[in-house]
């Protein structure tokens, strides 16, 4: 898989996919991740990328152009997927979005900032928007990390059997179970005898009740909301 990140403030980027999970996925060659300056594609001297709003109002707007020529360039080289644009007013991501995301070859992000993308942008050119979630971050780098990681570490290959990810939490709509590690007592408090009981079947079935009376305890709504 290949993704291609759209943004002003690159550096603010590099971080989150140089450790870990994300930086493994990338030297065992399962992923691709380009960042790409927009500034490289804005006007004159200073690299103009946002202007003033039609109508007035406080708040830049990023511009078309630039945006356009990026997106092309990449779409010279290859075909894209999706080119998805991180918003607080999209879609909320969540695990089924990761899901299919984690299926196709080539996304792009755009990360927005300011007051957002020239509407042109999103009419004509995104195929899909995402939010991360009902607040307003200070422009869309760190929601693309996000959706990037859900994604990446679903690739086959990414994850190895100890950090699987089938058991994680939303993965069949369900919340993880609680999980525990030495030592059996702690300050008194003990570790569910089950646990200990070396019995698998029984310690799957106590696993998979512990994970719906979390879901209906915390996510009732997860339980309505069947793939
Ligand atoms: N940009 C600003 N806020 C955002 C959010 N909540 N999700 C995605 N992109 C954003």
């Amino acid at each position: 898989m290949r993704i291609d990140i759209i943004t002003v403030l690159p550096e603010l980027l590099r971080s989150p996919f140089e450790h870990s999970i994300l930086k493994r996925a990338q030297d065992k060659g399962l992923v691709e991740v380009h960042l790409h300056d927009l500034r490289e594609y804005g006007f004159g001297k200073h690299k103009q990328v946002d202007d003033y709003q039609f109508g007035g109002g406080a708040g830049m707007v990023m511009m078309a152009e630039p945006i356009f020529a990026c997106v092309e360039e990449l779409q010279a080289e290859r075909k894209y997927d999706e080119i998805i644009y991180m918003t607080p007013d999209g879609q909320t991501f969540n695990q089924r979005h990761a899901n299919s995301l984690s299926l196709v070859e080539n996304i792009i992000i755009l990360a927005g900032h300011y007051k957002g993308v020239d509407q042109r942008v999103r009419d004509h050119l995104i195929t899909l928007e995402l939010s991360i979630g009902d607040f307003v971050l200070s422009g869309g780098e760190l929601a693309a990390a996000v959706v990037s990681d859900a994604v990446i570490r679903l690739l086959p290959g990414v994850l190895n059997d100890e950090t699987s990810a089938l058991t994680d939490s939303f993965q069949d709509n369900l919340l993880a179970p609680p999980v525990y590690t030495r030592p059996a007592k702690f300050r008194g408090w003990e570790v569910p005898e089950v646990l200990r009981s070396g019995d698998f079947k029984k310690i799957e079935d106590w696993r998979h009740d512990q994970a719906v009376q979390r879901t209906k305890d915390r996510r009732p709504d997860l339980l309505d909301d069947k793939k």
